[in-house]
């Protein structure tokens, strides 16, 4: 009898409690990427405008002023207070306990003027607790990821309130590459473009941006030594476009590598520098068009040095990326010059040695320069002779894991972008194709899969200008972002699509035009 009634009191709590959840369901905060250890507890705090700060820790170890968080600490503030404020009418504050400040500590010593780098420790922890919480990192950099998770764990309750639970977040990313590959030949990006890019990386935690800033259709960098060949007077990065850029990446805990292709995907060069390319022949007569940069002339490196020199001073990165992708050799094929060259050098007719024979002092050129080369893999491919420590970036999609494999069983690092190439559209969520991806699916052995060190979305420009740059990376961009940064476990689609879609409403809200994932709608009531 007693057990009975124990029972049915026991049943009764049990439904009353499935009530009060579904009257009240947990907030889907779209937490992107998922942090490694995510402790929240119900225990609620509210966050006022006026009773609320973002500041430095007193012991924090940066330099001061320190841009980079100083910048940050403004602009999360102003993501909480005023993206959050999607509640017509006043929002009822209930009484509780309030968070009044977020201290943010660097425990190493941090140069806020220096750029972010392969190494950046970008870990940190979050600790939020009432009235003061803590973000602690290592590096400006970590404290950077840090608040970005921070103003996602903010949400408005049903009242509007503004609210945070208290909760402890470890973190840390899974690969230390994580880049978003723009291409502004195909089509001029105007800098507004970039810069929107490279704040909604930040939401995404991507920390490289990859600009391929000039290809055969036009050449916008506007160098200080060379006039090229680009689509209009106003089509151009001037040096003062190029240094925005850099710093407001900077600000964000993003690095710039800028990307020059050659000796393909170079005939805009040909437009400013004459005798760079090489005369294609058509039944021996010179037939007035131009293939790839002449690897035959002295005058092709000494340009390529000088032009090497300019660049790797204007982009203050480590890594320069060369190119060196589908060379293609009919127009070597045909040049009498070539051939003589050829045969005299014991070539034979092997063009890839003489691609290689011009990679290998493109390589050369660039270590000079004290950078070093990222290649795509066609590089690799054809055996070319790779300085140590250049990076191999993955591109083509057939076997990509065996190339993964190839390439670092020859000790090379890897970048990752076949399975992201976005430029390639269907219909559907092709998200979850991103997503399932595994960059350390391939045989190889511990030691191999150490040497891959991320990945990137490429978003090719062939049919992308500044009207549909942005849809087209957001959300797309996030699943390769989240697969890049989270813990290799983190693979429910369910779960993945619920945080994603609640993720993407909070980027719209951000002023970011990502497409929807699919059916549905953001509410800017309740928190989805
Ligand atoms: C946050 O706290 C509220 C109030 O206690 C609770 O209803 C909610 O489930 C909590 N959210 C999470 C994600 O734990
Ligand atoms: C909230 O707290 C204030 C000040 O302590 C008190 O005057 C007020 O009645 C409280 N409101 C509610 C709804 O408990
Ligand atoms: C990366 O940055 C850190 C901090 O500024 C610095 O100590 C380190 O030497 C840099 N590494 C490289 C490879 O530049
Ligand atoms: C090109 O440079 C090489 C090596 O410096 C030199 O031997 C050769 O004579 C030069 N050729 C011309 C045409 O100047």
């Amino acid at each position: 009898m007693e057990l009975r009634r124990l029972e049915q009191t026991w049943c009764l709590l049990a439904l009353l409690a499935a009530l009060i959840t579904r009257a009240r369901p947990a907030p889907n905060l779209g937490l992107w990427p998922l942090p490694l250890s995510v402790e929240m507890s119900p225990r609620r705090l509210l966050l006022a405008p006026q009773q609320f700060s973002i500041d430095h820790d007193p012991s924090s170890k940066v330099s001061r002023p320190c841009n980079p968080l100083q910048d940050a600490f403004r602009r999360y503030y102003t993501y909480i207070f005023y993206d959050n404020k999607r509640l017509q009418g006043p929002a009822k504050f209930e009484n509780g306990t309030q968070l009044q400040q977020l201290l943010v500590l660097v425990t190493h010593d941090s140069d806020c003027n220096s750029f972010p780098n392969i190494s950046s420790d970008e870990s940190y922890k979050l600790n939020v607790q009432g009235p003061v919480s803590f973000l602690s990192a290592n590096s400006v950099w970590g404290a950077l990821r840090g608040l970005e998770t921070f103003s996602q764990l903010i949400y408005q309750d049903s009242y509007g309130a503004i609210s945070i639970n208290e909760s402890s977040i470890i973190d840390s990313p899974r690969f230390p590459h994580r880049g978003i590959l723009i291409d502004t030949s195909r089509h001029y990006l105007p800098v507004k473009r970039i810069l929107e890019t490279l704040d909604a990386m930040a939401f995404n935690k991507f920390n490289v941006l990859h600009w391929h800033i000039v290809d055969d259709q036009s050449f916008p960098y506007q160098s200080t030594t060379f006039p090229r060949g680009r689509y209009s007077l106003s089509h151009v990065y001037t040096q003062n476009d190029v240094q925005m850029v850099i710093e407001f990446a900077r600000l964000r805990g993003i690095r710039v590598i800028p990307e020059f292709d050659t000796p393909g995907h170079t005939l805009s060069w040909g437009k400013g520098q004459k005798n760079l390319l090489t005369p294609c022949y058509s039944e021996e007569v010179p037939s007035g068009t131009f293939g790839p940069i002449n690897p035959i002339l002295n005058s092709t490196y000494s340009f390529i040095s000088d032009f090497f020199a300019e660049i790797s001073e204007v982009f203050p990165d480590e890594f320069m990326h060369v190119g060196g992708d589908e060379v293609d050799f009919t127009c070597w094929q045909s040049n009498p010059e070539i051939e003589a060259f050829m045969k005299s050098s014991g070539f034979e007719k092997d063009f890839k040695k003489l691609e290689s024979f011009y990679l290998e002092r493109l390589l050369n050129i660039v270590s000079s320069k004290k950078k070093k080369s990222i290649v795509w893999q066609d590089v690799f491919d054809n055996k070319d002779k790779l300085q140590p420590g250049t990076v191999v970036q993955v591109w083509r999609m057939e076997k990509y894991s065996d190339h993964e494999a190839d390439v670092t069983a020859a000790g090379f690092q890897v970048i990752l972008s076949s399975p992201w190439y976005l430029d390639y559209i269907s219909y559907g969520q092709d998200w979850r194709n991103y997503y399932k991806v595994d960059p350390l699916d391939f045989s190889g052995s511990q030691e191999q899969k150490q040497l891959v060190i991320g990945g990137e979305a490429c978003l090719w420009g062939e049919y992308v200008d500044g009207t549909n740059l942005t849809p087209r990376l957001w959300p797309r961009a996030s699943a390769a972002g989240e697969r890049l940064w989270s813990n290799e476990n983190v693979r429910d689609l369910t779960d993945a699509y619920d945080r994603l879609t609640a993720h993407r409403c909070r980027m719209v809200r951000r002023g970011i035009a990502a497409q929807p994932l699919y059916v549905g709608y953001c509410d800017h009531q309740l928190n989805v």
